[in-house]
């Protein structure tokens, strides 16, 4: 039996760790100098998938379950072990490992499951040969042998962090300073955790330039992550009678486009205790205040969409229960990650009978009041997963014990939902 079927999201939570953080943290750590302590790093399938590669290369990764502290102590010469690296489903690893490695003596095989064997790899394979990695091909397996690269500038086209952060993580061993350019602004957690390391990183507007080194040892302390706080918020902006807060939540401007787009659709979400850099943490984090109303529909268009590209499952949820037509537009990069995240979407909200429309990279979603069919929690794509698990609480509808893809990014989503309706988690505020 999952969770109870009816009743409002109630009480405090906290939610998983940062995934883009815990992956770089780990992947940093690595190859540092000394040792590296994540606290709060998220235990999930992704970053289960770091910890394996991180191991295979050498270092020593000890989790800490009591105080979800990860421990790592760093190598210098990553060793070439005789298997394939197993990214897993992880897009983010396969992508910014190619880059730690790219400039280190050795040769590695990547490999991942089958999503991940379908997903483009060329838009950092190619960048990075231009440096002058000896890398070829468009599609995990890829093996690729370490050779010194060159530094300079390079411009990158494709809006996405994890191509820019590859390159980032490839000057680390490049004879000279190296300038990422980049059309669009797109996350920035590599840029915010390289000086975190030790490492010189110097940032303007459309360009960052990394200088070559080695990371120093560092604590790192990872805030909860806004993409899988997402999904709560919108379901508690949708569960009637919901009232929640969500502790400790990365807040950056980056990461914070979703709560921009809410707010457009005239949610009561309200960042609360607000706290900026500490010791251990650039990242400015606080809480979130979410209660249930009426959403009116908001628009996306293509440059909001870095922003908040993980957490648009969970924004067409919002969207398929807001009064009016919605239009997010700009979904490219969605098409290309776990799934494609455009056609998924639209058969999910196609399931639940509200009118939607695929539209080349668009989607236009009007808003209905009730929702036809409990969609199925079985999809392989995470966050696909979790937006169906969404609509089924607005709609009354039971979770399953489990949701078996959410593993990847959030655990405990099944968990979290019943404390939330269970009664002690009401007296807590
Ligand atoms: C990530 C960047 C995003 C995001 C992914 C994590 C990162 O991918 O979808 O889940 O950690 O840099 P793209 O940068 O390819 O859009």
């Amino acid at each position: 039996m999952g969770a109870a079927s009816r009743g409002p999201l109630v009480g405090e939570s906290s939610v998983p760790g940062d995934k883009s953080v815990t992956h770089r943290a780990l992947l940093l750590g690595a190859l540092a100098e000394g040792e590296t302590r994540v606290r709060g790093a998220l235990d999930a399938g992704d970053t289960r998938s770091t910890a394996g590669v991180v191991r295979a290369l050498g270092a020593s990764v000890a989790w800490d379950a009591s105080d979800a502290c990860c421990t790592i102590v760093g190598v210098e010469a990553p060793r070439s072990p005789p298997h394939a690296l197993d990214c897993g489903n992880a897009g983010t690893l396969a992508r910014l490992l190619l880059g730690l490695l790219a400039g280190h003596a050795g040769r590695w095989t990547f490999d991942g499951d089958a999503s991940l064997r379908g997903r483009p790899m060329g838009r950092v394979v190619r960048p990075l040969a231009g440096l002058g990695a000896d890398l070829r091909g468009e599609r995990l397996p890829l093996e690729l042998r370490g050779s010194p690269l060159r530094g300079g500038r390079v411009e990158v086209h494709v809006p996405s962090a994890q191509v820019k952060s590859a390159l980032m993580l490839a000057a680390l061993r490049a004879d000279a300073p190296l300038t990422v350019a980049q059309h669009v602004a797109t996350r920035d957690h590599t840029e915010r955790l390289l000086p975190r390391f030790g490492l010189r990183v110097e940032r303007e507007p459309g360009a960052v330039t990394v200088h070559p080194g080695r990371p120093r040892g560092t604590t790192i302390d990872v805030p909860g992550d806004p993409s899988a706080a997402a999904f709560l918020v919108v379901a508690a902006l949708l569960v009637p009678g919901s009232e929640l807060v969500l502790r400790d939540v990365g807040l950056w401007p980056r990461r914070t486009g979703f709560l921009r787009a809410l707010d457009r659709a005239g949610a009561d979400v309200t960042p609360l205790r607000v706290r900026a850099a500490d010791d251990a943490s650039d990242d400015p984090r606080g809480d979130l205040r979410v209660v249930c109303g009426e959403l009116e529909a908001f628009e996306i268009a293509p440059d909001d969409v870095p922003d908040l590209v993980d957490e648009l499952p969970a924004l067409a949820i919002a969207a398929a229960r807001a009064r009016g037509t919605s239009r997010f537009a700009g979904l490219g990069e969605l098409r290309v990650k776990e799934s494609d995240r455009v056609l998924a979407l639209a058969e999910l909200l196609a399931t639940l009978g509200v009118p939607v429309r695929v539209d080349g990279d668009a989607l236009t979603i009007t808003g209905v009041t009730r929702f036809v069919a409990a969609p199925s929690t079985g999809h392989d794509d995470h966050r696909i997963a979790l937006a169906a698990a969404v609509a089924r609480l607005v709609m009354g509808a039971a979770l399953p014990a489990e949701i078996p893809s959410a593993d990847v990014s959030f655990p405990g989503f099944v968990g979290a939902v019943e404390r939330l309706r269970a009664p002690s988690a009401r007296t807590g505020w």
